[in-house]
């Protein structure tokens, strides 16, 4: 008898009238007068149930079978036939049931079979997996991580896994986490009254890394095409649908390279891993057509094949100041681009992703390379409908001296980047690259409004649970 998963039957990887195995949860049960209960069962290999058929000649029919509620767990041992039924293709005839594990109490089952908002939902991310909507979410969710990895891998590019814990804020600006061991009831105190991080962990002041772009960099001075991808910590005081305090980026950085380079090279492969869930996910695509956005295929179909927008930051500017929609008073050259502003581009005067390029210098971190008009630097954003930002890209200053302008500018010690100027000393080259926040190109392609819903467990400003 072979153990089989649900997708390898729908798949038609199985022969019809074998024996098999199935093992799974049950999402519903439905039991006729005849004596034959209709079992869904779900293993979460795919968005589909099969319908499992159990008559009351199996011995344990009345004690058992007939107890059976949502949720609980068993192992089918039984035959696999073609469906009685018009809706699905096939169904497994059980020989022998053997329950696994039932529910407690299950009127306060919180999944129960019926209709739950995502806010419910949300309090259950131990269970949630188990729903339909957090089944299909998963399954893309890692078919994209191996999709990204593909692509880089193909276009040899090397995987770095730079550090997590790190002494040094890469984005030179707050919200970071602070990584400590100090005994908060006996917190060292220095000679000038402050804290003394020397008596701490590391001697140091140290954080959990908002990006690993600085390390990065090292290597790409050194392999020439490299990548990171891994948990990004942001301490922003940001309660929204489109920030997370943990999240996933993926960090692209390449040497003897230009901002149009990268601008290409990240369109194509967002345009590749679009296809590829397109290709290998169309199941669990279909399933949020049905729920979520009615639109889907067609929205990911134009993404992968229509060139994205491209605009000078001073153009959008000109773009929302003509637009008669938002005061002119916080529209000038240096105006920061609030989410609303950056949701009317896409939305609504392009109504498709675009790229932001050359930003005003005020706006963005040290490490970005000034353009020869020595107010602007060579940056990019990439926005989409529905969420705004999710690419953050640039040059990076490759020159030392203005870099070291830029550190006294921007008020940083430019000691503290001792080993990151190391790499403009010793040999530097052009070189760029961009950051894509997983879960806000994940939830834009899934059309799910709410970030939190497209990651096992969110953390977010006042919730760590789990
Ligand atoms: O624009 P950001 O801050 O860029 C960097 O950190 C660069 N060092 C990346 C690089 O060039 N290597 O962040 C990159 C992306 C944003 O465009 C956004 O998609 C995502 O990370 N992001 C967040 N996603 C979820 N929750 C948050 N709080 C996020 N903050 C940024
Ligand atoms: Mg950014």
């Amino acid at each position: 008898m072979t153990i089989v998963s649900i997708s390898d039957v729908f798949l038609d990887k199985i022969k019809l009238n074998s024996s098999i195995c199935i093992q799974g949860w049950i999402k519903n049960k439905r039991t006729s007068k005849m004596g034959l209960s209709f079992i869904d069962l779900y293993d979460g290999s795919c968005v589909y149930c099969i319908q499992v058929l159990a008559q009351n000649k199996l011995q344990n029919y009345a004690n058992e079978i007939l107890k059976l509620t949502s949720g609980c767990s068993i192992i089918v041992f039984g035959k696999l036939i073609k469906s009685i039924g018009n809706n699905q293709k096939y169904d497994v005839k059980a020989n022998d049931i053997k329950v696994l594990g039932l529910i407690d109490n299950p009127g306060s089952y919180p999944i129960s079979s019926k209709k739950h908002t995502m806010k419910h939902l949300r309090n259950f991310s131990h269970l949630r997996a188990r729903t339909n909507f957090f089944g299909a979410v998963s399954r893309v969710r890692n078919c994209l991580f191996h999709a990204f990895h593909n692509f880089l891998y193909k276009n040899g590019y090397y995987w770095v896994s730079t550090p997590i814990i790190t002494g040094l804020n890469s984005e030179g600006a707050g919200d970071m986490f602070r990584v400590s061991t100090l005994d908060f009831k006996k917190i060292p105190i220095n000679k000038n009254g402050d804290v003394d991080f020397r008596k701490d962990f590391f001697n140091k002041e140290s954080f959990l890394s908002v990006s690993g772009q600085l390390t990065l960099e090292t290597y790409a001075c050194a392999l020439s095409k490299v990548y990171a991808f891994g948990p990004i910590f942001r301490a922003e005081n940001s309660n929204t649908s489109r920030h997370l305090s943990e999240f996933w980026m993926l960090e692209v950085e390449t040497a003897f390279s230009r901002l149009y380079d990268i601008i290409n090279f990240c369109e194509n492969m967002l345009k590749y891993v679009v296809n590829i869930i397109l290709e290998k996910c169309s199941n669990d695509i279909k399933f949020f057509q049905d729920t979520v956005d009615k639109n889907i295929f067609k929205r990911l179909y134009d993404f992968s094949k229509k060139k994205f927008f491209q605009i000078e930051y001073k153009e959008a500017i000109k773009i929302l100041n003509n637009s008669n929609r938002f005061s002119t008073q916080n529209l000038f050259f240096g105006s920061e681009l609030s989410s609303d502003h950056e949701r009317f581009l896409v939305e609504e005067y392009f109504k498709f992703p675009v790229i932001i390029i050359n930003y005003p210098k005020s706006l963005k971190a040290f490490y970005m390379r000034l353009n020869d008009d020595g107010e602007t630097v060579s940056a990019m954003d990439i926005l989409v409908p529905g969420i705004g930002e999710v690419v953050g890209g640039s040059e990076r200053e490759e020159r030392l001296s203005i870099l070291d302008s830029r550190f006294y500018e921007l008020k940083l010690n430019k000691n503290d980047y001792g080993w990151y100027r190391d790499l403009r000393k010793y040999g530097t080259v052009p070189h760029s690259g961009f950051g894509i926040g997983f879960e806000r190109i994940f939830s834009y392609f899934l059309g799910i409004k709410n970030i939190k819903d497209v990651c096992p467990f969110p953390r977010t400003i006042h919730k760590s649970d789990f």
